[in-house]
């Protein structure tokens, strides 16, 4: 029985030949695009039109604006909202509050909280470090009670301190 005839060396080679050259023009065919992006951008090719009508008070004449504002330079990828902190009254150890009692939450959180006794301002502190594991050194804590008696306590100058004229 004739043995089957191994393929010869030669056709091997070719195909060999054959996928290096399909390899090689594939990485340059992704060259090419990945440059022309990397050159030009993706451009959505359309622009936002933006009028605009303002009166010229000198000649009281209405003057129409027109902008063109390519929608690529507008395009945002994230949005930032207003946001406003009330300005904390002055106080004694005020800046150990600051630095300690408003990296969870905004400092609104306190100021809208009733005139409570200063058992009751303990309390609070000692639950955002016991419970919500607040970073507040236990010689800080007093301190940070004193600030929140003078301007949120049941004295009388803390009962003046927010209240609206
Ligand atoms: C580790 C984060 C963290 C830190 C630091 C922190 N808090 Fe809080 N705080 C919280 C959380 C959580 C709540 C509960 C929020 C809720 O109920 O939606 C809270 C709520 C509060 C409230 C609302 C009343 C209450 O009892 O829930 C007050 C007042 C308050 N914090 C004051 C403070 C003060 C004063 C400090 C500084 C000593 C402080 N916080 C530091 C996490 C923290």
């Amino acid at each position: 029985m004739a043995e089957p005839e191994p393929k010869s060396e030669q056709t091997e080679t070719h195909q060999q030949h054959r996928a290096q050259r399909t390899t090689v023009i594939l990485i340059i065919v992704l060259a090419i695009t990945a440059g022309a992006i990397s050159w030009y951008g993706i451009r959505p090719g359309n622009e936002m039109v933006v009028t605009s009508k303002s009166s010229v008070i000198s000649s009281n004449k209405e003057v129409e604006t027109i902008r063109k504002i390519p929608l690529a330079s507008i395009a945002v990828d994230e949005i930032r909202l207003p946001h406003f902190d009330p300005i904390m009254p002055l106080g004694p150890h005020r800046d150990v509050f600051m630095t300690n009692c408003i990296t969870c939450h905004s400092p609104r959180l306190v100021i809208d909280q009733p005139h409570f006794p200063q058992e009751k301002w303990e309390e609070i502190v000692n639950k955002m470090v016991v419970t919500f594991g607040g970073h507040v050194y236990k010689k800080d804590q007093p301190k940070i009670v004193e600030y929140l008696v003078s301007i949120r306590g049941k004295t009388e100058s803390a009962q003046k301190k927010l209240q609206r004229p």
